[in-house]
């Protein structure tokens, strides 16, 4: 089932950030964060094993929604499709990204870091953005600005946030939910700790839960 990057970031209030150095961590992590409340997972083109991980996650952990993360090429997005990726975000946006996601019908989310970068998204008709990186960038300082030029953009900022910032992030309006890699530690996935890894993520569900209040 196609979903847009709309239906997609409302899934979850936290989209894990994850770095995989071994395939075999792929499978349980995903598992974790998905019995943790976090389905939506960005698997980081950051390592060797990346594309086969979104590969066995895409058959291995079907209530997970499997995207694919760093996407700095064409190239790379069409590996990652073919791999299983059901969607794919970069760090940045480019009009050539942006036109290749448009083709494959593929949800994208592109990286913004100011307001230039939100119009060339925008061109693209691209609405749902990542502010990348999130806390350098400007944070929740830089999001309420652009919501007055901006007002038909919704954001998933990412970088820099975890459990003490998520909220002021999380009780703006013009975000949707939030990235981050702090529900899954580096020691943890080498320790194999996936216990560990469903309760921070659990947590952090609770934690946004309560935006609200
Ligand atoms: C990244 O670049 O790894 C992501 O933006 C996650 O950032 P974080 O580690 O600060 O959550």
């Amino acid at each position: 089932m196609t979903h847009t990057i709309e239906e997609l970031l409302t899934l979850a209030p936290v989209i894990p950030v994850l770095v995989i150095d071994n395939l075999d961590d792929a499978v349980p992590l995903a598992a974790a964060l998905v019995a943790g409340g976090l389905p939506v997972l960005e698997i980081t083109l950051r390592t060797s094993v990346a594309l086969a991980a979104i590969e066995a996650i895409a058959a291995s952990v079907p209530e997970a929604m499997v995207g694919v993360g760093t996407v700095t090429s064409t190239v790379e997005m069409e590996q990652s499709i073919n791999a299983g990726a059901t969607f794919a975000v970069s760090p940045g946006c480019t009009s050539e990204l942006a036109t290749k996601a448009a083709g494959f019908e593929l949800p994208y989310l592109p990286g913004v870091a100011n307001p230039s970068d939100v119009m060339r998204a925008l061109e693209h008709d691209l609405s749902v953005l990542k502010l990348f990186p999130a806390e350098a960038a400007g944070g929740t300082a830089m999001l309420k600005a652009l919501s007055g030029p901006f007002p038909q953009v919704r954001f998933c900022p990412t970088g820099g946030i975890g459990p003490d910032n998520m909220l002021d992030y999380l009780r703006l309006d013009n975000v949707m939910t939030i990235g981050g890699s702090w529900v899954a530690p580096k020691q943890d996935i080498a320790a194999k700790n996936w216990q560990n890894i469903t309760s921070l993520a659990a947590a952090a569900v609770r934690k946004a839960a309560s935006a609200n209040d």
